[in-house]
């Protein structure tokens, strides 16, 4: 009996060793180690309009940053806003999935070419708190909710979606539908940037 407890004594122990070996082979990382902060400054220009903005030239997909640069969608977007300014001018509006750094905001401010007022929250589609706080800052609503690009991302629809990304606009524009909204393509908007198909659709409620 003396000879098994002192043997297992000795198998404790050397777990415990073990263990404390593994735990000074841990290493953190904090999370932002693993965020590409490069961003570099890129001049856009649509009509009058020279905006300057720091962005990255290439986003990650595997986790959500691809609001790091700016897409075709948001430049085909963009280029419609300029040559149509009656549809933003005097509105307010919530951009959803814009991606936007403070950086930038506080660039378009001191750019004196801004007239509008510039803030960004948080919003994670679907969020009610995230959603509250918005409408407790904005209790009128908006005129106008624009977005360029904004798939959804979510871990578990990942592998589903890609599959079915060449029919994402099929897919969002049903779901428009089925929540009571008139869908419209806007005559003329069909149009390629860098190689990618891109249109801009007019949501209204019916
Ligand atoms: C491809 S980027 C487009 C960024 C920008 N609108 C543009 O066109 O350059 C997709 C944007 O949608 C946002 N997005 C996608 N799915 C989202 C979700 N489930 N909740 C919140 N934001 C989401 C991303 O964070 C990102 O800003």
């Amino acid at each position: 009996m003396a000879d098994s407890g002192s043997a297992s004594e000795r198998r404790e122990e050397g777990k415990k060793g073990r263990e404390e070996e593994e735990e000074d082979d841990v290493v953190c990382l904090d999370p932002s180690f693993f965020v590409d902060r490069s961003y570099e400054t890129t001049t856009f220009t649509f009509g009058s309009q020279v905006l300057h903005l720091l962005c990255l030239r290439a986003a990650s997909t595997d986790y959500d940053l691809t609001g790091q640069l700016v897409w075709p969608g948001a430049v085909l977007m963009n280029t419609y806003l300029s040559e149509h300014p009656e549809t933003v001018k005097d509105h307010s509006i919530i951009e959803l999935g814009s991606g936007i750094i403070k950086k930038n905001i506080e660039m378009q401010s001191c750019s004196g070419n801004a007239n509008a007022v510039l803030t960004a929250e948080k919003l994670e589609w679907g969020n009610y708190v995230h959603i509250s706080n918005i409408i407790e800052k904005h209790p009128s609503g908006f005129d106008l909710i624009l977005g360029a690009d904004i798939y959804i991302l979510l871990s578990y629809f990942a592998t589903l979606l890609l599959s079915l990304i060449t029919s994402m606009d099929v897919l969002v524009l049903k779901e428009a539908e089925k929540h009571g909204m008139h869908v419209k393509e806007v005559d003329g908007t069909r149009t390629t940037i860098s190689n990618l198909e891109g249109v801009i659709y007019d949501i209204t409620l019916k």
